[in-house]
């Protein structure tokens, strides 16, 4: 059995003081959560990942940062490697986020790189992968997908953890939530792709999460697909309350 996996990807949101009335509330909360079989992920902005990291030292949620440098160390203004991130007990890194790909122009051959840096510190990579609208309605979203998968994936072991994230850019920040029907189709897919091109014990193990405007209404009826298994929260899971909601219905199913 997969564990669910809950994660919050906060994008460039929060002040610091923000930051800690979150992290004061939620961690309370999730205290008297018993969560067993959900892992708790919040991935704030690198600038915060110390301070939720030193929370996550007494509480039981992992700390993940939002894209990591391909490079591993030197002049790279601006960038943090995999090793920074280890260094500082950072567990889960998202990579290829759609954000990323259309506002920074990244490639599946440069997400590759990212994963493999990422790996090498056994940090565990959230991988993201979805089609625009454009692309769903030409009814090409299948072949986006292979296509991301192949050029992210490609001579990937999976022997260490990785996760991967659908998130269909259509779905991103709009309110408009994939059906649990559409979602699952796609899940389905991705976990075939890497029974066919990886292994079936891959293919297994690999929890597959959904993300776009995934909320406390409509997590239950996603995460209950037989391959949804958790999700990757945006704007939802920037309210500790919320988020709290999304944590509790997962254990409940
Ligand atoms: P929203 O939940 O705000 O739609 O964002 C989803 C997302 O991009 C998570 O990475």
């Amino acid at each position: 059995m997969r564990n669910v996996i809950i994660a919050g990807n906060w994008k460039m949101n929060k002040t610091f003081s923000e930051v800690e009335d979150f992290l004061d509330d939620f961690v309370d909360e999730l205290e008297g959560t018993d969560h067993a079989g959900v892992e708790v992920v919040i991935c704030p902005p690198a600038l915060y990942l110390e301070l939720a990291s030193d929370y996550a030292q007494d509480s039981t949620f992992f700390t993940g940062a939002q894209d990591v440098s391909a490079h591993e160390s030197g002049a790279y203004t601006g960038e943090i490697s995999a090793s920074m991130y280890s260094s500082m007990g950072i567990t889960h890194c998202i990579i290829g986020h759609s954000e990323r790909r259309k506002y920074h122009h990244e490639k599946d051959s440069l997400i590759h790189e990212k994963l493999q840096k990422l790996l090498a510190e056994e940090i565990v990579p959230i991988v993201c992968v979805g089609e625009t609208l454009e692309e769903r309605e030409a009814g090409i979203t299948r072949n986006v997908i292979l296509d991301q998968l192949k050029g992210v994936f490609e001579g990937i072991s999976f022997n260490d953890p990785i996760v991967i994230a659908y998130e269909p850019v259509w779905a991103i920040g709009t309110g408009k939530t994939a059906s649990p029907e559409q979602a699952q189709e796609i899940h389905a897919i991705i976990r075939q792709w890497v029974k066919a091109h990886v292994s079936p014990a891959a293919a297994e193990n690999v929890p597959i999460l959904y993300g776009g405007s995934m909320k406390p209404e409509n997590i239950a009826e996603l995460i209950s697909q037989p391959d949804i298994d958790g999700g990757l929260i945006g704007g939802a899971s920037l309210d500790a309350k919320k988020f709290i909601a999304m944590v509790k219905t997962a254990v409940e199913m």
